[in-house]
C-alpha cells in the first residue's frame, strides 16, 4: 500500500494521475486496469439511490459497496469516502475509518474539508490511516446548486491555505472540485502532493470523474462531465435483442438448452 502512494507521488509533474469511481465489482475490474486510484465515492448516493444529497449516505452503504469493489481490484489504490457525520470529531473519525479499512480492506479514506477537519485528519494519520483530502466544492456541506470556487481573494486564500495545511499534515493527495483554473494551477504548483481535479482545469496533476457519468449511464448536465461512451444505448440494444429473440423463439436454441 505504501508503495502505491509513493508511486503516485512520483507521478507529480511527470505523468497524469487517473482516478475513477467504482461502486461494484464489475465496473471496478475495468477501472482497475486503467486507473491509479479507484474511488468508492459517496456520489453513489445520488447516482444509485437517488438520494437528494450525499448527506443521506450511511457508513453501511459505503462499506457494502466498497466490499464489492474490493473484489474487482488487483493493482490500483483503493480509496473509500467517509460519509457525512462519520468524522464530526477525531475519536469518531478514527473509529469509523478503522471500521472502513478493516471491513473493506481498502487502502485509504477520503474526507471533505481543510482547516475545519484538520484535527480529525491529523489523528487519523497519526494512527496510520492514510488520508486523501477533498477541497473546493464539498458536496457533504453544499446546499443547493454547486458553484465554482476561487473567484475572489477570500476564496483563493482559503483554498490555498487549506491545501498547504493538508500537505503539511501528511495527506497523500487532494481532490480539487470545481475550482477556478488560476487558483487550481497555483495550488498544484505550490504543494508537494498530487492534486486530482474534477472541474478544476487541466493544470491538476490528475483527473477524476464519476464512471457512471463518463460511461453515459447516469444522466447529468454538469459542465465538467464529458460522456466518453453511451453505455445506456448499448444496454438498451442488448436487452431489446434478448426480447426479440425470446418472442421469436430464436432464443434459447438447442445450444443454450439442456
Ligand atoms: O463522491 C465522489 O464520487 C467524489 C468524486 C466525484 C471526487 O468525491
Amino acid at each position: 500500500m505504501k508503495t502505491k502512494m509513493i508511486n503516485l507521488l512520483k507521478k507529480k509533474n511527470k505523468s497524469k494521475i487517473i482516478c475513477l469511481t467504482a461502486y461494484s465489482k464489475n465496473i471496478a475490474e475495468e477501472v482497475d486496469k486503467i486507473a491509479d486510484i479507484t474511488l468508492v465515492g459517496d456520489s453513489l448516493g445520488s447516482v444509485l439511490y437517488n438520494y437528494s444529497s450525499t448527506r443521506e449516505v450511511t457508513l453501511s452503504d459505503m462499506i457494502k459497496h466498497a466490499r464489492s469493489v474490493r473484489q474487482g481490484i488487483k493493482k490500483s489504490l483503493m480509496v473509500v469516502d467517509m460519509p457525512y457525520n462519520t468524522y464530526s470529531n477525531y475519536k469518531s473519525a478514527l473509529k469509523n475509518a478503522k471500521k472502513i479499512l478493516k471491513e473493506t480492506k481498502c487502502d485509504a479514506v477520503k474526507l471533505e474539508g481543510g482547516k475545519k477537519v484538520i484535527k480529525q485528519i491529523k489523528y487519523l494519520i497519526k494512527n496510520n490511516v492514510p488520508v486523501m483530502g477533498h477541497l473546493g466544492v464539498l458536496p457533504q456541506s453544499t446546499k443547493g446548486k454547486f458553484r465554482s470556487l476561487g473567484k475572489n481573494d477570500r476564496e483563493k486564500n482559503q483554498l490555498l491555505n487549506d491545501a498547504v495545511l493538508l500537505d503539511q499534515n501528511g495527506v497523500f493527495a487532494i481532490v480539487l472540485e470545481c475550482i477556478k483554473t488560476p487558483i487550481a494551477k497555483i495550488i498544484t504548483n505550490k504543494i508537494s502532493i498530487p492534486t486530482i481535479g474534477i472541474g478544476s482545469s487541466v493544470y491538476c496533476d490528475g483527473q477524476v470523474l464519476v464512471s457512471d457519468d463518463l460511461l453515459g449511464l447516469n444522466q447529468t448536465n454538469i459542465k465538467f462531465v464529458k460522456k466518453f461512451v453511451n453505455l445506456k444505448k448499448e444496454i438498451y440494444k442488448g436487452i431489446k435483442k434478448f426480447k426479440n429473440e425470446v418472442k421469436s423463439k430464436k432464443y434459447p436454441s438447442k445450444k443454450y438448452s439442456y
